[in-house]
């Protein structure tokens, strides 16, 4: 269509329609970009369920992405952002905030996305430079900062590479930072990874991080079995404990560190997980599979 710009500049000479002016979407380049979402806003959207269900996404998509870095039947379960059975839901909790309170370092020990850290930071209160985490696996540190949306400035937390089982200060930086220095050490879903010898190895490397001081602990939980014993899995051959193993695999660890150590577990839970649609999902029956929580105390 030909327009005749010197007579009306929208009207056409031969009578036709003026052409509608373009919208141009480029143009919100010009307008400001960010945006904090005011508190009404918020609240109506709540009230909605928009904020549900865009997190409950958000969880979801992180949760594919973790599965795809390695498939853990606790990523799968969204354990790793059920708080309510983590810590909450350990034994001793207060002595544990407690340690903290007074200063004390925690180290969580095969960490993943670093949940119960950022538990312990904005739900406990701890300062985030008290808390360190260390994965062998980084991809689940950097998911835990997409989870979370924060990053190791934000939060003070310091997360990082590290292998449990290896010793030397030159290759491991919780050897160089962390050995004797630590309150407490936490190990969730961590230990059932191993067999007896490998979580025997693994007990005493955590137990290294602790200050030799009383009242300091391991804490955690761990997937067991109504019957203990060694049980084969994707992952290699793995032992499963009763609460009474678990004190004897602490026996053995008490005379090869010099420690002596008070054993408390809770009462161990059939393992079965139920989605809210009524889906069940459970280890293989043969392996009578529980979870439990312990805190092992340095007396
Ligand atoms: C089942 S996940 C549990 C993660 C987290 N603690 C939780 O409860 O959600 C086990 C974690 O241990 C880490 N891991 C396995 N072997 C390790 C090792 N030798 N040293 C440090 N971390 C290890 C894995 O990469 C994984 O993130």
């Amino acid at each position: 269509m030909s327009t005749d710009s010197t007579t009306t500049g929208t009207e056409p000479r031969d009578g036709t329609p003026p052409a509608a002016p373009q919208p141009d979407a480029s143009q919100l380049s010009s307008y400001p970009a960010g945006y904090t979402c005011p508190p009404l806003t918020t609240e109506v959207m709540l009230q909605h369920g928009v904020v549900a269900q865009l997190l409950s996404a958000h969880i979801q998509r992180l949760r594919e992405k973790a599965f795809a870095a390695f498939p853990y039947p606790g990523i799968a379960l969204y354990q790793f952002i059920e708080f309510s059975g983590g810590l909450p839901s350990y034994p001793r909790l207060d002595s544990l905030l407690s340690l903290l309170r007074a200063g004390g370092i925690l180290l969580d020990v095969g960490c993943g996305m670093g949940s119960e850290l950022r538990y312990l930071r904005s739900h406990s209160g701890i300062p985030g430079e008290q808390l360190f985490g260390a994965d062998i696996n980084p991809a689940f540190i950097e998911l835990g900062h997409e989870l979370f949306m924060d990053s190791p400035e934000s939060t003070g937390i310091r997360q990082g590479a590290a292998d449990i089982f290896d010793t030397r200060p030159e290759s491991s930086w919780i050897v160089r930072e962390l050995k004797g220095k630590c309150a407490a050490v936490h190990a969730a879903s961590f230990l059932h990874l191993f067999d007896w010898a490998r979580q025997v190895e693994a007990a005493l490397r955590m137990v290294g991080f602790l200050e030799r001081k009383k009242g300091n602990f391991v804490v955690g939980r761990l997937a067991g079995s109504r019957a203990a014993g060694q049980y084969r899995h994707a992952l290699g051959d793995v032992w499963r404990h009763t609460p009474e193993s678990f004190a004897e695999m602490w026996r053995e660890v008490g005379t090869r560190s010099g420690l002596a150590f008070d054993v408390e577990c809770t009462e161990p839970e059939i393992l079965v997980f139920e989605a809210p649609e009524g889906e069940k999902w459970s280890l293989p029956a043969e392996e009578q599979a529980t979870q439990f929580r312990f805190c092992v105390t340095v007396v």
